[in-house]
């Protein structure tokens, strides 16, 4: 059996993660490390640890160093998926000291800890999960972006990430370490915290109350499937060459104001609770992802259509009121 780290999978992305991806492995077992911070439920994850022997939890800080370290020596990972971050934009604007904290500092010490087992087995691998935000933005007109656009962060999230991004690719050109990098763009799915927009939207669309949309509602985003997302970062992980990039995407652009309107229209609601606020400072306008790379070299693409994946996504919010009870609660 493999032993994988599995970082953050009390998290959005993660814990979809364990539910469709780990859960399934017969070859593998997983240790998922998550600091359960005000994004993180443990409780979102249970009924997997509860019936699966070969996925353990470990409460642990990747910020903590020296419990890191403990815990590679301990348990002998040969990989590690890294999901854990602190992710949301707005958050990074009001208080951006943690960000780096977790998404730089973080980061490096896993890169540290796992280049002591790389030295030990050579069949170590790395998969970073990144972002399309680390590509800057893009104008309606201008091609997706690449593998070989230039990073320009906008927002301290995005350089936080586009910095960790710079030092998992430092640690495959210095030391060798066997990294790969997925940059994806905007996930939806069940189990987002409701910060993010598409569960904002859809409380404060059931509540009737006003939605707020920054700016005239007119940014970009390419939405993605969690579980498409999700199976881009496994077959990286399989398949995916040492020191590449791969980026991952929805083939879904819509403007804000789309996703709002098919949200309402969903939960026959008026247009007449969409209410413009103050554009977020640093919004970037427009991401889109050319995932041609990892199309051709992994033979990945994705297969949820908008449409039909944010009708699942609305109905699973309106079906699991007790989990978002509790992820809005503090009762850990
Ligand atoms: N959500 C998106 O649309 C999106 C798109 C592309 C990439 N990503 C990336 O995917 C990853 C997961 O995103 P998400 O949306 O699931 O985020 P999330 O905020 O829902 O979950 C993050 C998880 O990381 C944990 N965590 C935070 N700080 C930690 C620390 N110091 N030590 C250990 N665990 C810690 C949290 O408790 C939480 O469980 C992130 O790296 C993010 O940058 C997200």
């Amino acid at each position: 059996m493999k032993r994988i780290l599995l970082t953050g999978c009390a998290g959005f992305i993660g814990s979809n993660f364990v539910k469709t991806i780990a859960s399934e492995q017969t070859d593998y077992e997983f240790d998922i490390i998550d600091a359960l911070t005000y994004a993180g439920r443990k409780e979102t994850i249970q009924e997997e640890l509860n019936k699966h022997s070969f996925l353990q939890f470990h409460h642990l800080d990747i910020r903590d160093s020296s419990k890191i370290e403990k815990l590679f020596q301990e348990r002998k990972y040969e990989g590690v998926i890294h999901f854990a971050a602190e992710s949301h934009v707005d958050n990074s604007i009001k208080n951006p000291n943690i960000f780096v904290e977790t998404n730089v500092l973080g980061t490096l010490n896993l890169l540290n800890a796992s280049l002591k087992l790389f030295k030990e087995n050579e069949a170590f691998r790395f998969v970073h999960v990144s972002t399309d935000e680390v590509y800057g933005q893009l104008t309606d007109d201008e091609p997706a972006f690449t593998e070989e656009n230039q990073i320009k962060p906008s927002s301290p999230y995005s350089a936080s990430k586009a910095s960790s991004d710079l030092l998992v690719q430092s640690y495959y050109e210095t030391f060798g370490l066997p990294t790969m990098i997925t940059r994806c763009s905007n996930n939806y799915g069940p189990y987002q915290f409701p910060e993010k927009l598409i569960p904002v939207m859809i409380f404060k669309a059931q509540a009737k109350e006003k939605l707020p949309v920054y700016g005239d509602g007119k940014n970009i985003r390419d939405w993605i499937y969690v579980d498409d997302h999700n199976k881009g970062v496994w077959d990286v992980f399989l398949k995916g060459l040492a020191g590449e990039v791969y980026n991952l995407g929805g083939d879904s652009e819509r403007r804000n104001i789309e996703v709002v309107n098919i949200i309402l229209e969903h939960l026959g609601r008026s247009k007449e609770l969409i209410s413009y606020v103050t554009d977020r400072p640093g919004h970037d306008w427009r991401y889109a992802m050319d995932f041609s790379k990892a199309r051709k070299e992994l033979g990945w693409s994705p297969t949820v259509k908008f449409e039909e994946g944010i009708k699942k996504t609305i109905d699973w919010y309106l079906e699991n009121k007790t989990w978002i009870e509790m992820v809005k609660g503090n009762n850990k």
